[in-house]
């Protein structure tokens, strides 16, 4: 059998770069800036400066980062947070939190993303925010979702921990709504050597109180003006996202051209293949396939060596741990049916055409059979 490709190979994205990110780990030991210090206060520089925002302050993960910024929009017990049930389940623990209900509501059928037309109808007096998720690295549609926002004046948290450096209209994501949020976990289109994650925001005020939230609660060390947490980022973890983010765009075109590619083999296929919407352009942190066939399929390429995952199985809504909200099979079609067809190849920057050849001949091979 040819070489197994793996669905993810960060060792062959750290290894170029190995020398570099050992020098800089070994200077944050020397200097023992563990927590926070001077290369995470650099790293909120850069990140603030690549997605063009004022604002960037770094978290110890990107739950944490949305956990803080519903608490800056004064979202609290009692409320609801109008959110897509086809996500990371994290995006609904922000929401659980800070003792808000998650308000789900169905999602695209092409994009995955949130679909506008049935936000309104699941707005209520008790809506407090919106919070899309610019799924698999493919922005939701920001201008529909804005409008919506300005009409009943809800603020809008962007859950783009899967989606770094994505574009709308031409602009990077970030700023679109009050907050964005982000994750640098391993696996991320920019990802820390360990848990990391990151919010941004143009507003001044949301910065100090995410500072001093993220840090006990404290902006003066053993004075707490309010209850926090310990959220900081590492350091070395800031030493490693400032050397990777230097990267980033590279490794986005190249992710690019991976799509490109599984789009031009897979063309003719049986599998719904990815798009991207009028007006997006995706970093691609997946490349999520759809079938029936799909857990068949699944099958057939890891008996062939094509590693491949599933993002994700199985719709918040119908989660146990949520199974207070009352929810049941067939509330969000559309999801639940996206859950089970989805299937996500290998995509990263250091894959090469013969290994994206070859995933797509085992693909044919399982159609064909
Ligand atoms: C859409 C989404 N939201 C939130 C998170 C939470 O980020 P983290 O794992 O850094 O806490 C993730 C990633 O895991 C995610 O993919």
């Amino acid at each position: 059998m040819p070489e197994p490709i793996p669905y993810l190979d960060l060792r062959a994205q750290i290894q170029p770069l190995r020398a570099e990110i050992d020098a800089a780990i070994a200077r944050t030991i020397d200097h023992t800036s563990f927590c926070l210090g001077p290369d995470v206060a650099q790293f909120e520089k850069d990140f603030a400066k690549f997605c063009g925002a004022e604002h960037c302050v770094a978290f110890n993960s990107g739950t944490s980062a949305l956990h803080v910024a519903l608490m800056l929009l004064g979202v609290g017990t009692g409320d609801e947070v109008v959110t897509t049930p086809f996500t990371f389940v994290a995006t609904s623990w922000a929401i659980s939190y800070v003792g808000a209900k998650p308000v789900y509501v169905d999602i695209d059928d092409t994009t995955f993303n949130l679909n506008p037309k049935l936000i309104e109808k699941a707005i209520t007096p008790r809506t407090k925010a919106i919070l899309p998720v610019h799924l698999y690295g493919q922005p939701f549609d920001v201008d529909a979702i804005q409008e919506i926002c300005r009409r009943h004046r809800l603020p809008l948290l962007e859950d783009a921990c899967q989606s770094h450096g994505a574009k709308w209209q031409g602009k990077t994501i970030g700023t679109f709504g009050e907050i964005s949020c982000y994750s640098f976990y391993p696996g991320k289109n920019l990802g820390a050597f360990g848990e990391g994650g990151a919010l941004v925001t143009n507003n001044a005020e949301f910065a100090k109180r995410a500072r001093s939230l993220r840090e006990h609660g404290s902006t003066v060390r053993y004075y707490h003006d309010e209850v926090g947490f310990n959220y900081r980022m590492e350091g070395i973890q800031g030493a490693v996202l400032g050397i990777k983010l230097k990267h980033l765009e590279k490794w986005t075109r190249e992710r690019q051209r991976v799509a490109k590619r599984y789009a031009e083999l897979l063309a003719g296929t049986p599998l719904q293949l990815p798009r991207e919407a009028a007006g997006a352009e995706s970093v691609w942190h997946l490349y999520v396939v759809r079938h029936p066939l799909r857990d068949e399929l699944k099958k057939y390429l890891d008996a062939n060596g094509v590693g491949c995952a599933l993002h994700y199985p199985l719709p918040l809504h119908l989660q146990k741990c949520y199974a207070s909200l009352g929810h049941k099979a067939g509330d969000f079609p559309v999801a639940e049916k996206a859950a089970s067809e989805c299937l996500s190849l290998p995509i990263y920057a250091e894959l090469t055409d013969a290994q994206i050849q070859r995933v797509a001949q085992v693909v044919k091979e399982f159609f064909g059979k």
